[in-house]
C-alpha cells in the first residue's frame, strides 16, 4: 500500500471531519501514510490529481439537493484521475436525506479510473440552520464510521474472504441505486421554494473588510475590492455565513428563509446514517 489519499469538498468542514477520520482509520489498519488532496477551493481544481494502483482514496462530498453538489460535480470528474486505484465514497448530509449522492459519487468514481470498494452516507448537521442535527455526527455514528472503515481495510487486506460484513456495514451493491432527479427544495406552503439567485447579503455595519470571506468562497465569487458582494455564482454553501468573524453575512432571500424553515419543521427527527462496503 503506497498511500491513503484524504480528498473533499467541504466548505463548512463537515465532510472533512468525516473524511479525515475515515482516512486516519484506514491509515492505522494498512500502515500507510495519510495525504490531503482538499477541493474546495477554485485554486486546488486547478490540476488533475493522479492516484496510482496502490494508492486508496478516500472521496467525500456534501449532498445538496439529494445529490453531488452540481457545481462541483464537473470539477469532480475533470480534476480526478484514478489508475484502478481502490476508492471510498463518502457523502455527508444535513439529516434530511442523502437521497441519491452516493450512487452518484460512486458512478463517477467508477468513471474516473478508481475501483471503488465502499461507501458511507454520514448525517451530520445542516448548514442551512443550527436547529437542524446539531450533534451529528455523534458517537454512534463516529463508532460505526470507525467499524466501517476497518471493513474496507480488511478487504483491501484481503482479510475479508468469506466473513460477513458486521453490522451495520451493508453490501456496496445496495448503494449503487440509480441517480435520481435533483431534490426539489419546499417552502413551508409545500410549494417549491426557488432561491436559486439568491445570494448573501453583508451587514456593513459589522463588515471590517478583513477578507476572510474572499478566501473562503469555493466558487470565487467573493471579489476582494468589494468582499461586501457576491458577484458572481452563490452555490448557498454558507461558508462566508458561518465563517465570517464578525457575523456580517446573512440570507434575507423571503424562498430561501422558507425553505430552512420547512427544514427546521419537518426534519429535525434523526435520520440515519448508511454504511455499505
Ligand atoms: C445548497 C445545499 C443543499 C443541501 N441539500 C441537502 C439535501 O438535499 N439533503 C440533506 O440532508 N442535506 C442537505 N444539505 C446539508 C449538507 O449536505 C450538510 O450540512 C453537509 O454536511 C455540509 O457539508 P460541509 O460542511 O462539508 O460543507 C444541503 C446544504 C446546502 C448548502
Amino acid at each position: 500500500m503506497n498511500k491513503i489519499w484524504a480528498v473533499y469538498f467541504s466548505p463548512t468542514g463537515n465532510t472533512a471531519k468525516v473524511v479525515l477520520r475515515a482516512a486516519q482509520k484506514l491509515s492505522a489498519q494498512l500502515g500507510a501514510p495519510v495525504e490531503t488532496v482538499d477541493l474546495t477551493l477554485p485554486k486546488a481544481r486547478a490540476e488533475v490529481s493522479t492516484f496510482g494502483p496502490e494508492d486508496v482514496a478516500v472521496v467525500g462530498t456534501p449532498t445538496y439537493a439529494g445529490r453531488v453538489p452540481n457545481k462541483f460535480l464537473p470539477e469532480l470528474q475533470r480534476v480526478l484521475r484514478g489508475q484502478g486505484t481502490k476508492a471510498l465514497g463518502i457523502v455527508t448530509f444535513g439529516n434530511r436525506s442523502y437521497d441519491s449522492s452516493l450512487a452518484e459519487l460512486l458512478e463517477v468514481l467508477e468513471a474516473d479510473g478508481f475501483s471503488t470498494m465502499a461507501g458511507a452516507a454520514v448525517d451530520c448537521s445542516h448548514v442551512f440552520s443550527d436547529k437542524i442535527a446539531p450533534a451529528r455526527p455523534n458517537a454512534g455514528d463516529w463508532a460505526a464510521l470507525d467499524a466501517w472503515a476497518e471493513a474496507a481495510a480488511a478487504v483491501i487486506k484481503g482479510t475479508a474472504e468469506g466473513k460477513e460484513c458486521p453490522a451495520p456495514v451493508r453490501p456496496l451493491a445496495e448503494a449503487r441505486t440509480p441517480v435520481a432527479p435533483y431534490y426539489t427544495p419546499l417552502g413551508v406552503d409545500g410549494q417549491p421554494a426557488k432561491f436559486l439567485k439568491a445570494k448573501p447579503v453583508t451587514d456593513m455595519e459589522k463588515c471590517v473588510r478583513c477578507g476572510m470571506c474572499v478566501n473562503v468562497c469555493p466558487m470565487g465569487s467573493i471579489p476582494a475590492e468589494d468582499p461586501a458582494t457576491t458577484t458572481g455564482i452563490c452555490i448557498k454553501c454558507q461558508a462566508c455565513v458561518k465563517l465570517c468573524p464578525h457575523m456580517a453575512r446573512h440570507f434575507e432571500d423571503p424562498a430561501f428563509l422558507s425553505h430552512v424553515q420547512m427544514l427546521e419543521q419537518n426534519y429535525t427527527r434523526p435520520a440515519e446514517s448508511a454504511f455499505f462496503a
